[in-house]
Order: structure tokens, then C-alpha cells, then sequence
């Protein structure tokens, strides 16, 4: 896998395959150990090519022999094998190929192309997984239609399963069996999919709108079956939705999900048979927290609706990957608004708490945003939704690609309007269904059915960058006018900052506005130069198309001088950076009619004495805090209009990576000092209010768990406020969290007491931090929490990370394993980390070591934790550097890490 010299691919150098295949026909003798894989394949030249030779792509994949039309080839005389290509210059224009290769799934520990997981064997294609598997065109760009054989043993592998519909089974000779699959959709080669074991099923029907029936099972180990009915519900409920708000049916006569421990990422949308992390399919009160059940949901919704947006219509090449990844990820980040709102209209029959229970999602989406895309865009990797060029497109599913890419088909969805943006869709099928195609085809379909204009918003897709928008306003109160300057500005980042690479121009922003009057009631709008005729007479919030760097606004006819909420349900990804006083911004928390805002408001105020208080952390100076926030969590407390999941929003400070970010030098220990002082000093003030919420909360009737918004946000709000509580350094608190410990009928009360505990009264902590163990030790998932919430506690150094890394239930091998301790620990715990004595950083170059040899897609996952490494005060920089460079000098690297690594230190 090590290349000496990486190699950069563009994306201005596409070219479309020189052939395309129509069948695919596989054989599969599984075994352990030795695995044989027969694939014929039939190919055609293809009439748009521009190259003529025909080439195969395969990566450590022995190859036994190959043919072209009953001849066998011979190296060097008939084809050539240069890196992962094996070119074949001589073709007939119509041909069937017959490829053999031998595996050694037991030995295939990167989770990539075939490998054994707990004794069953599973498939991971996507992206460059199939030539793993045979020597193939594995490119998303040929389609093809593939019949699957598969062969095992009856006993060891009872279950077979492939993707499409089962044409035939049977029993065969030496206690073997098979089954054949077929899958009717032509499909590129990462979303093949086998799967072959043990396995317990869940199975249920649900009948389609145009009237078929579907049948849909969740394939479990036995033990888990208990956990597979939400998966189930969340299915079913993702196929209505898709049915209701896109007008888009299941496809397949049956449709199958799969468990597996030893999973790179979320899931896999392979055609009918998705494959799941069980961290992302298993769900059970006993085991499993809200936010699982919630995560759950979106992950079984995304990876069925790829069924359409990804698989259907597919892509072109790697570089559009945003094309599926962005709208698949919008499209289930809606499917889970959806869906909270109408539990909650259904709770509480009331469309304000239904709007709150959105908001809670959006501000949920916007933090991961904001922690995770915007850190990345500001670093070495930084790239645009669809990059450029890469090194290995395994770094390229990134939080910017999936994230930032659903911001970007949000933003369409705003400009273009629920309608015209199902217009756009529906285009986008006509056009394209069955094709693999670019971003620009995408836009384009958008553009043609909506009549909108979308020439300069592309540039969405090719800059890189968050931009930052200032904001100023001004009040004519003689002309009763208001008006607001934008101004937008986006550095260059990442690949952009290399020679060469062209100028930034400004973006078109859809950037929603509301004014706020004296009364706490939003103004009627009106902007100048427009009639009330054309825009809506009676509309608070204007989405602004601000294209310039610096543009005007001006609203006429305003009585008083306003408010301005600005940038309302976070209409772009960008920085707002805009002047308010703590009073605006407490009456903007107290009467926004933007739940986002709000929430948004109180995160300014937040951010504000943070920074602050890391300034003075970092200068040795004394902390003190004023009353502000402390008065505004007490009215907030007290405030029983607000639902439960909206206040643990608004009681939520910034978390420490965002303090981060906001800083030109990356202070760890003095940000944890900082953040620290103000919760406590908040909580302290808040003793007897935090006691008595506590008490009311917990306190209430004890019902059936149900994973419902309501009963969710009740039990977070709970949870933080045992916290805080605990921060008060009152000792009722430390004995109301064991007591929640112990009687807890649910993960997430259990977790959540002793989470708390872990982090604020480690003392406190042993004893139920043993009998968490003991308690859960047959069960994987719940004891990555065991080590999660250890490795990100506020005490935990490295020195405390190795000790758990020496634990017997620690192995680098599992990806579900080692994120929760190293992950948990880089991600959230930065203080320890970033340690002075640069600890933490030896540990990492240290993993990476071992992990690149056994994972390197995870191991590139996790080179990135030193990002911003550049940020750092020079002592610790230059420790940084010292790993960096250390790792970067390690023989073999292979190509993802290396990418990543090179790209930190020369970026
Ligand atoms: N398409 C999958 C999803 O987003 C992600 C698969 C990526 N796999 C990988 N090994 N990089 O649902
Ligand atoms: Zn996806």
C-alpha cells in the first residue's frame, strides 16, 4: 500500500472508462482462510471514451489467472500491472472477461473488501473496496448488473445473503450450501455487498403507496434481537417518509439491514442489503442512551434514502461525492425534523412546542457543524464539497463533504422553496435515474425546474472556506428606514493557500432576517425598492440574496428602532460576526421568534465571558464572572413555557473546541480553566434553584420509557441539571447522582448520573464505575461508553489513557473500540491532550504506529486529530511537530495517512 511518492489525482483529469460492462457474474467459495472469487463479466467499448485500452483496478487481491473470451493472459505479453491498474491494451470491442482471485478475509483487518468479523463474513465497498475483491473497472462511473453465488458452510454460515432478490438455494456436497442473488439495478461496484454467518432475523412487511408489498428484515447476532425493533420502526418509518415528502418508492421486493461489530464507519447503503455498524442499528432502553435511539434513526433513514439519492442516480468519479453524501445527509436531517415534530404536535397538539422540537435539531446539526466542519475548513485539510484533487478518497468523507455538503443543499432548498425544490428533485430523477453524475447536474436541475438562478451560488462547490459575514445596522428614525450593511469576506485555506490557485469571489448567501421591535414582536418587512405586493405583506423573516463583499439593505416603513436577528435558523454556513450588547442579546433570548436565535443568543453571551475568562486563565490572572448569566439560567430554570430539550440548549455553554476556534492561539488547559470557573460559578450561584429543578424533574412519576422528543428532552434537561448541580459542589447532589445511578430503568438516566459523577466528583465515582463495568461486560457497545466517558472526564490525562489502553478489553482492532478512548479523549477532553508536557501527542504517534499497520483508514481518521497543531502556543507546537514529523518518517505509512500527514505538516 505504501507509495514512495504520493500521487495527487484532479479532478479536471476525468476521463470517461474506455469500456463499459452490462453483467457481472460472481462465485464465492468463503472460507476463512482461503476464499476463492470467480467473476465474469462482460464489457463493451464505450462510445464516449477517449482511451482505448481496457483497466482494471485491484489492491491486494491475488490474482489465480485471467481471461479474455476463453483465452488466458499472460503478464507482461497480454497485460500490464502498474500500481493498483492492470491495463489491458489489446481488446476486442465486445468481450467477456473471467477473473479468479484468493482471499483471506481472516486476515483482512482494514474492514475493507471481504472480512471476517466474529466469525461472519461481510463486505465493505465504498469507495475502493471492490478491487479487494477482484480485479475490476472500480470506478462509480460503470454500472452493471450483478448476479451473486454465493458458497459457505451450512453450519458456520447458515445465513447468505447478497444484493437484490434470492433466486435459488440449496444444500451442496461436504456440508456446504448457496444461495444466488440477483440484483435487477445496474450499480457500480461499491455498492456490492455479501454477507455470510450466523445471524438472527427481525422481519416484517410494510406495503408500499403504490400498493406492493415489501418485505423488510434487521439481521442480528441472536443476543442482540432484543435491539433490532427500533431499526425496524426507523425503517419503516424512513420508507413512508420518502413515500410523503419526495414522492420516491422502495425499489426492491425486499429490503435488508445487517449488524456487524467491526464497521470503519456509520453504515453502507449497498443496493437492498445495508450494512450497520451496530452502533448504529442496535437500539434498547437497557443499553443504549436518547441520543443512540436519535442517531439510530437518522443513520437507518440516511443510508435507505441514498436508495434513491446516491444509488438510483449515482456519481460520476470520487470528486462528487458531496452529490449523494450532502443530500442524503439533508435529506435525513429533515426526516428526523419531521419526525420530532410530529411526535410532538402529537404529544402536545401544539405547533410552537412542534417548532421548538425542530429547532432543537437544527442547533443540534449547527454545533456538530460548527465543531467539527468549520475546525476542519480552517485547517491543513480544508477543502471544497467537492475537492479538487486528492491522495486517497477514503480522507475525503469528511465532516465538509457530508455536513457542510447538506448546508449547501439546505441553502438551495431556501433560495428555491419547499415547492420549487421538489420541482428540482423531480427533474434531477427524469434527467438522471440510472446515470452517475456530477454536482453540476445536480444544480443545474435545480436551476431549470425553479427558474432561479444559481450561476454564482455554485461557487458553494468549488471554494473552500467559512466565510464571515459582518454585520452593521442602522435606524433612520426621521425616515423610519433600517438599514443593515453586509459585508462577506473568506480567506483562503487548506489547498487553496498553495501557489497557484485562483481568487476567491464572493458567495450568494440566502441570508434570513427578522426584525425584533421594542414590544418583543416581530415588525412586518418591507425592504426598498420593493412593493408589499412582491414580497409577502405580512412575512417577519426575509431571506436576503447577499451576493456582493459588501451590500446594503434597507427596510422601510419601521415605526421603532428594531432588533435585527440575524441570519434566522442559520440560513448559511458562515460566522456572523455582529455588535450587541448583553442587553440586546438577552432580550433577543427572552423574545426571539427564532428558536435558533435564541438559543443562538444565549451561545454569544456564553462565548463572551469565555474568551474572556481564557484570557486571563492564560495570564495567570484571577477569574471572576458577573451576574448575567447566572440571573438568566435562573429565569430560564424557572420558565415553564420552554420545553425541556429547548432549555438544555439554552443552558448549554459553548463547548471547548468552539472557544478554541475563536482564538488566534490554541490554549487548551487555560479554555478547560476558564469553562470550568463559569459553570461553577454559575451553578454555585444557582445552588437551591438547581436542587429544587433537580428534585421536580426526577422526581415525577416514574413512566414507561419511550424514546419520544418529549420524554428525551426531559430527560437531558435532567441530566445537565444534575450536573450543574453537582458543580455547585453541593453533596446532596453527589448522593441524588448514585441514587440515579442505581435506580435508573434506562441508559441514558444511568449514563447520565454517571457521566457526571466521572467528571465532576471523581472520588465519588469507583464504586459505580466498577459496577458499570461488571454490569455491562458482555456487551461491546455499552462498554465503549465505559471507556468513552473515562477518557473524556475533566481529570483524565494520558497517562490515565494508557493505563485503560492496557485494559483487557481494549484492542485497536475494533474502530467502535478505539474512538471511544482515543477519540473520547483528543476530541473531548482537549485540556488533557494537549497537556504541557506533550504527552498526549507521544500517545498519538504512538497509535498510529500500530493502527496504520492493522486500519489505515482509521488511522488517517485519527492523524487528523493534530489539525491544528499550528494554533498551538510554541511549546506545545513544537512537540506537535516532533510526533508529526516522527510518524511522517515511519516506513510503510500507507497512502491515507500519509496523505494527511503530509498535508499537515507542509499546509
Ligand atoms: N456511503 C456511506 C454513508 O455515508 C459511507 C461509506 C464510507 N466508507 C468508507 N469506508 N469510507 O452512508
Ligand atoms: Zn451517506
Amino acid at each position: 500500500m505504501r507509495t514512495d511518492t504520493p500521487v495527487t489525482i484532479y479532478r479536471k483529469d476525468y476521463t470517461p472508462p474506455a469500456f463499459l460492462v452490462d453483467t457481472v457474474d460472481m462465485g464465492f467459495d468463503l472460507d476463512a482462510r482461503k476464499t476463492l472469487v470467480a467473476t465474469q463479466f462482460t464489457v463493451r467499448r464505450n462510445p464516449a471514451a477517449r482511451t482505448t485500452a481496457l483497466v482494471l483496478h485491484g489492491r491486494e487481491c491475488p490474482l489465480v489467472w485471467i481471461e479474455v473470451n476463453g483465452k488466458r493472459l499472460k503478464e507482461g505479453r497480454d497485460f500490464k500491472i502498474e500500481g493498483e491498474d492492470l491495463t489491458i491494451a489489446e481488446m476486442p470491442d465486445t468481450a467477456t472477461v473471467r477473473v479468479v482471485t484468493k482471499l483471506a478475509p481472516a486476515k483482512n483487518s482494514s474492514l475493507m473488501g471481504l472480512y471476517e468479523s466474529r466469525g461472519n463474513f461481510f463486505t465493505q465497498c465504498e469507495a475502493e473496496g471492490f478491487r479487494r475483491i477482484t480485479w475490476f473497472p472500480d470506478r462509480p462511473d460503470v454500472m452493471a448488473k450483478y448476479t451473486v453465488m454465493l458458497r459457505a458452510d451450512r453450519k458456520a454460515h447458515p445465513v447468505l445473503l447478497s444484493n437484490g432478490n434470492l433466486i435459488e438455494s440449496g444444500k451442496l456436497p461436504g456440508g456446504r450450501h448457496y444461495a444466488k442473488w440477483e440484483d435487477p439495478f445496474p450499480k457500480p461496484s461499491y455498492l456490492f455487498a455479501l454477507v455470510a454467518g450466523k445471524l438472527a432475523v427481525l422481519e416484517d412487511s410494510i406495503k408500499t403507496a403504490s400498493g406492493k408489498k415489501k418485505l423488510l428484515q434487521v439481521y442480528v447476532e441472536k443476543q442482540d434481537l432484543k435491539r433490532a425493533q427500533w431499526a425496524m420502526d426507523s425503517l419503516k418509518a424512513s420508507i413512508r417518509w420518502d413515500e410523503q415528502r419526495f414522492g420516491l418508492e422502495l425499489d426492491l421486493e425486499r429490503f435488508m439491514i445487517v449488524a456487524v461489530s467491526d464497521f470503519n464507519m456509520g453504515a453502507m447503503e449497498n443496493k437492498g442489503l445495508n450494512i450497520f455498524n451496530t452502533s448504529a442499528v442496535l437500539a434498547h432502553k437497557d443499553t443504549q442512551t436518547d441520543d443512540d435511539f436519535a442517531r439510530v434513526e437518522a443513520v437507518v433513514g440516511h443510508e435507505y434514502f441514498h436508495n434513491w439519492t446516491g444509488n438510483r442516480v449515482t456519481c460520476r468519479d470520487w470528486f462528487q461525492l458531496t452529490l449523494k453524501e450532502g443530500l442524503t445527509v439533508f435529506r435525513d436531517q429533515e426526516f428526523s425534523a419531521d419526525m420530532a415534530a410530529q411526535a410532538v404536535l402529537a404529544a402536545k397538539g401544539d405547533a410552537r412546542a412542534a417548532a421548538s422540537a425542530r429547532a432543537v435539531l437544527r442547533i443540534g446539526n449547527v454545533m456538530d457543524l460548527r465543531a467539527s466542519q468549520f475546525v476542519e475548513d480552517a485547517g491543513p485539510m480544508a477543502h471544497p464539497i467537492r475537492p479538487d484533487s486528492f491522495q486517497d478518497i477514503a480522507n475525503f468523507y469528511t465532516a465538509t463533504v457530508y455536513e457542510k455538503g447538506s448546508e449547501v443543499i439546505r441553502m438551495q432548498h431556501t433560495l428555491l422553496g419547499e415547492e420549487k425544490f421538489l420541482k428540482g428533485m423531480d427533474l434531477y430523477f427524469a434527467r438522471h435515474d440510472g446515470q452517475a453524475v456530477t454536482c453540476d447536474d445536480f444544480t443545474a436541475a435545480m436551476q431549470d425546474a425553479s427558474g432561479v438562478d444559481l450561476t454564482q451560488f455554485r461557487r458553494w462547490y468549488s471554494q473552500a472556506g467559512t466565510p464571515v459575514v459582518e454585520a452593521g445596522g442602522e435606524y433612520d428614525a426621521a425616515a423610519h428606514t433600517y438599514t443593515l450593511t453586509l459585508k462577506q469576506h473568506c480567506a483562503k485555506v487548506g489547498v487553496e493557500t498553495l501557489p497557484g490557485a485562483p481568487e476567491k469571489l464572493p458567495f450568494h448567501i440566502p441570508f434570513a432576517v427578522g426584525l425584533i421591535g421594542p414590544d418583543g414582536h416581530d415588525m412586518p418587512l418591507q425592504l426598498s425598492g420593493s412593493t408589499t405586493a412582491d414580497t409577502h405583506t405580512h412575512a417577519t423573516t426575509l431571506v436576503l440574496d447577499f451576493r456582493e463583499a459588501e451590500q446594503r439593505f434597507t427596510f422601510v416603513n419601521v415605526p421603532h428602532a428594531p432588533l435585527p436577528s440575524l441570519l434566522r435558523g442559520f440560513s448559511a454556513p458562515v460566522t456572523l460576526s455582529w455588535d450587541a450588547s448583553d442587553e440586546q442579546l438577552a432580550f433577543q433570548v427572552a423574545h426571539d421568534s427564532d428558536a435558533f436565535n435564541r438559543a443562538e443568543a444565549m451561545q454569544r453571551l456564553g462565548m463572551r465571558r469565555l474568551l474572556k475568562l481564557t484570557q486571563r486563565a492564560a495570564a495567570g490572572q484571577p477569574l471572576e464572572a458577573d451576574a448575567v448569566l447566572p440571573e438568566l439560567f435562573a429565569k430560564i430554570l424557572a420558565d415553564d413555557s420552554l420545553d425541556a430539550a429547548f432549555k438544555t440548549e439554552l443552558l448549554m455553554l459553548p463547548p471547548e473546541v468552539m472557544i478554541g476556534e475563536q482564538m488566534d492561539e490554541l490554549d487548551a488547559t487555560a479554555i478547560r480553566a476558564a469553562r470550568v470557573f463559569l459553570i461553577k460559578h454559575i451553578a454555585s450561584a444557582l445552588k437551591k434553584d438547581l436542587a429544587r429543578t433537580y428534585r421536580q424533574l426526577a422526581g415525577g412519576k416514574a413512566r414507561a420509557y419511550s424514546p419520544d422528543p418529549v420524554s428525551a428532552g426531559r430527560r437531558a434537561l435532567t441530566n445537565m441539571v444534575l450536573a450543574y448541580w453537582l458543580d455547585s459542589g453541593d453533596a446532596d447532589a453527589v448522593k441524588a447522582a448514585l441514587a440515579q445511578y442505581k435506580q435508573a430503568d434506562n441508559m441514558t438516566a444511568r449514563l447520565g448520573a454517571l457521566a457526571a459523577l466521572v467528571n465532576i466528583v471523581p472520588d465519588a465515582a469507583e464504586k459505580p464505575l466498577a459496577d458499570f463495568y461488571k454490569r455491562y461486560e458482555d456487551n461491546a457497545l455499552v462498554i465503549d461508553k465505559w471507556f468513552r466517558l473515562q477518557a473524556s472526564a475533566r481529570s483524565t490525562r494520558s497517562r490515565d489513557v494508557l493505563k485503560l489502553a492496557r485494559h483487557k478489553a481494549f484492542t485497536l482492532k475494533n474502530p467502535n473500540r478505539m474512538r471511544a478512548l482515543v477519540f473520547g479523549f483528543a476530541m473531548s477532553n482537549p485540556a488533557g491532550f494537549h497537556a504541557a508536557d506533550g504527552s498526549g501527542y507521544a500517545f498519538w504517534a504512538d497509535t498510529i504506529e500500530k493502527l496504520d499497520r492493522i486500519n489505515p483508514e482509521i488511522a488517517a481518521r485519527m492523524a487528523r486529530l493534530m489539525d491544528r497543531w499550528r494554533k498551538l502556543a510554541p511549546a506545545l507546537r513544537v512537540q506537535a511537530e516532533a510526533a508529526l514529523k516522527r510518524v511522517a518518517q515511519l516506513k510503510g505509512l500507507s497512502k491515507p495517512t500519509a496523505e494527511v500527514i503530509g498535508k499537515s505538516l507542509s499546509i
